[in-house]
């Protein structure tokens, strides 16, 4: 059985997810049992960096998630509408779905989540958080045992990379920004990323998954980077700290009872990290979230927050593991695939 996907969008992680699928290395074996059959765009007209024949590009978006030949839409359009209403049609309709849309999936997760139970799908995120980083996985499968405590991230790439070199050269916040949008490592617009929204979307995700239940972005503490000076920096570093700009999601332990303290605090902020601590030297775009529970004691996850390649290779892992259920589900086939346990959980979060 092939298993027929529908990509929209065909912007950064969209080119890197067709690249991989599209590849001829054999970089795993379910891949050639996935094929790309429609992909929606904004634009026919405009120049591609990967090569797909003309009659699967299409810019009706509505066509590809009522398209019954479709087993999973992958939506990598970004923003709240029409990703939102498309990835509910794409349910409704029965088919599974990857996304890597933090925006969509902190503010209407519950909605989205609570649809799929009921049509009976699975909706994929690994790439909504962390980019190419495995953090939703293993949040919810190999550290499912787990009493999470906390889970502290650097989350966004755009704002490291700002306090990186502030820190590097003691310079000021605006300059360097000026700067990092001239080499295209921060947006046109930097509010999301600058002013902590996008690491607030982040951080109610992994809570949500880390604490259970759901974490509304409204309970979320946030706080950006645009009132961090140099001289901010400069005291930090004589007293034996750096500034990063974190994310925060923490229940405390009573020292008595060992038990967790009711209430949850989520927050994004810049905060005084100690020099010596795992989440101080994590520089440039790259992401690291630090995982601390019991019995586990702390993990931290740390690699490329942000880029085509990266986030695709989120993108194509939950492609192919709902692939390989699907595949479970038909008997066997030419690829040997065990079922994944993972897809349960994510199905009934
Ligand atoms: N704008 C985000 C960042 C991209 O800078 O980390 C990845 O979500």
């Amino acid at each position: 059985m092939v298993v027929k996907v529908g990509l929209l969008g065909l912007g950064t992680v969209g080119t890197g997810t067709a690249r991989i699928l599209l590849d001829p290395l054999e970089r795993h074996p379910l891949i050639q049992t996935v094929a790309i059959a429609r992909v929606g765009v904004r634009s026919l007209d405009k120049p591609r960096q990967v090569t797909l024949p003309d009659e699967i590009l299409t810019t009706d978006l509505d066509s590809i998630v009522t398209d019954e030949s479709i087993q999973i839409v992958v939506e990598l359009i970004g923003g709240l509408e029409p990703a939102r209403s498309l990835i509910l049609k794409a349910i409704a309709q029965g088919k599974h779905v990857v996304t890597a849309n933090k925006a969509v999936i902190a503010r209407y997760g519950d909605e989205i989540f609570t649809a799929a139970n009921a049509a009976g799908v699975y909706v994929m995120l690994e790439a909504a958080v962390g980019g190419g980083i495995p953090v939703i996985q293993p949040l919810k499968q190999a550290l499912g045992v787990n009493r999470i405590h906390a889970v502290t991230g650097i989350v966004n790439g755009t704002t490291n990379y700002i306090l990186t070199r502030m820190q590097q050269e003691g310079g000021d916040f605006e300059p360097i920004l000026a700067d990092a949008q001239r080499l295209g490592y921060a947006e046109a617009d930097p509010t999301a990323d600058v002013d902590g929204l996008d690491g607030a979307d982040k951080i109610a995700i992994l809570a949500s998954l880390a604490f259970g239940g759901r974490i509304k972005l409204s309970e979320v503490y946030c706080e950006g980077i645009r009132r961090v000076t140099a001289a901010d920096i400069a005291y930090a570093n004589r007293l034996g700290f750096v500034i990063k700009l974190l994310a925060i999601a923490r229940r405390d332990v009573c020292p008595i009872s060992n038990q967790h303290l009711d209430q949850l605090q989520v927050r994004v902020h810049p905060t005084l990290v100690p020099q010596g601590h795992p989440l101080a030297s994590v520089n440039d775009v790259f992401n690291a979230i630090l995982v601390e529970g019991d019995p586990i004691g702390q993990v931290m996850f740390f690699g490329p927050g942000a880029g085509s390649g990266p986030t695709a290779s989120a993108v194509v892992s939950d492609i192919l593991n709902v692939a390989a259920t699907l595949h479970s589900n038909q008997g066997p086939t030419s690829v040997s695939t065990a079922p994944n346990p993972l897809l349960a959980c994510i199905h009934q979060h």
